[in-house]
């Protein structure tokens, strides 16, 4: 059995990637290393919690203790724990600093001695490139993070990086742009979007809706990541797009549509500190190995409007029962006017 190691697996990404893990491979064994913050949840993983090949640890990935002998038994290391949310980063960078870049040293430190380590994939993102005016950001772009989730971010990307380069841990590092699809939690743009429009509350668009990102569906991020395990190349560097660039306001009047909802719900606000205006990735070098997104946005948006509208088991007892969800509400929205 080839023994996995799953960092922040009850969380979005990194939930689906675990489901896909053990679907697709019958000889993995997963273990799922999650610290459970708020947007951690067991309820993510309730599929594969009896499964005999997947064990859930919770435990920081900042502390060697709990990490560390995870990793020393590892063949491959897949690190997507993080703080994720750039809203919060604009708030209080402390945590994504101990997490994205402290965390993330710890596991490499463990990578180092690891007899049977042979892949470590640093869970990147798109962010690091910064806002993009025009064209695509190839991988030997320059980074230019400007938020601080961005930047704690960059500065894990580069150390993984430099791991491989100095000690010849087998790195690959991943960029990814927006992901989308179930168990998304309701604090970023398209959950929170569409379970604020189930309930007739107003969507709060950030200063002139303009701004785009390039939207890729989970399930082809999971693929993505599955092909490079083994056909990336240590040292290297991934971007993962789903080609998909689409503006802030027009994403809002899909959902809209999509739930039969009128525009009037679409609430203008203060724009996000240091917004980035636009993402979008050049994704040739992944494109090579024969990887192509398989979910239009049009049909994976339609999917995950319905995921949401069938699952509100799922989200209701965060938007509506859970104080800290509501406390954090109330900061970022309360009296944000445009
Ligand atoms: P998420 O916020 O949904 O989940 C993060 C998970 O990490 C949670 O389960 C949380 O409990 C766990 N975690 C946080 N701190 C931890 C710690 N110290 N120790 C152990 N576990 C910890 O995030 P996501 O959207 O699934 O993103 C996963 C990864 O993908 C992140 O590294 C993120 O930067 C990257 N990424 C995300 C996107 C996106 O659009 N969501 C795009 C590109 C890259
Ligand atoms: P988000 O989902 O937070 O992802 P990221 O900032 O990592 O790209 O935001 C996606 C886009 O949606 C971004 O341009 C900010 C915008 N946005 C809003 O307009 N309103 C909101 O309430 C949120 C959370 C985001």
């Amino acid at each position: 059995m080839i023994k996995v190691l799953v960092t922040g697996g009850a969380g979005f990404i990194g939930s689906n990637f675990v489901r896909h893990a053990l679907s697709t491979h019958g000889d993995w064994e997963v273990t799922t290393l999650d610290k459970l913050t708020y947007a951690g949840r067991l309820e993510n993983l309730k599929d594969v919690m009896d499964n005999p090949r997947h064990a859930f640890v919770k435990g920081d990935v900042a502390d060697p203790t709990a990490a560390g002998p995870l990793v020393a038994e590892s063949e491959i290391v897949v690190h997507f724990a993080a703080e994720t949310h750039v809203d919060r980063s604009i708030a209080g960078a402390g945590e994504f600093i101990m997490t994205d870049v402290y965390g993330t040293f710890v596991l490499l430190e463990a990578a180092r001695q690891a007899p049977s380590l042979r892949r470590f994939v640093q869970i990147s993102t798109d962010e690091v490139y910064g806002s993009v005016a025009d064209g695509s950001s190839r991988e030997t772009d320059e980074l230019r993070p400007r938020n601080p989730y961005s930047a704690s971010k960059a500065g894990a990307d580069r150390l993984a990086y430099s791991y491989w380069a100095t000690y010849g841990v087998p790195v690959i590092v991943t960029r990814a742009s927006n992901n989308y699809g179930p168990n998304q939690f309701p604090e970023k743009v398209i959950p929170l979007f569409i379970t604020n429009a189930i309930d007739n509350v107003p969507v709060p668009l950030y200063g002139d809706g303009l701004n785009e990102r390039d939207w890729l569906h989970v399930s082809d991020h999971c693929q993505a990541l599955d092909l490079l395990i083994d056909a990336g190349v240590s040292g290297e560097v991934y971007n993962i797009g789903g080609g998909n660039q689409v503006r802030n306001v027009d994403l809002t009047r899909s959902i809209l549509q999509l739930l039969d909802k009128p525009e009037s719900l679409i609430r203008p606000v203060a724009d996000r500190l240091g917004h980035d205006r636009r993402y979008s990735l050049d994704t040739s070098r992944l494109r090579r190995l024969g990887w192509t997104p398989r979910i239009s946005f049009d049909m994976g948006l339609a999917q995950t409007v319905a995921w949401y509208a069938q699952n509100e088991w799922w989200w209701r007892p965060i938007k509506d029962a859970d104080p800290a969800f509501r406390t954090y509400y109330e900061s970022q929205y309360g009296s944000r006017d445009a």
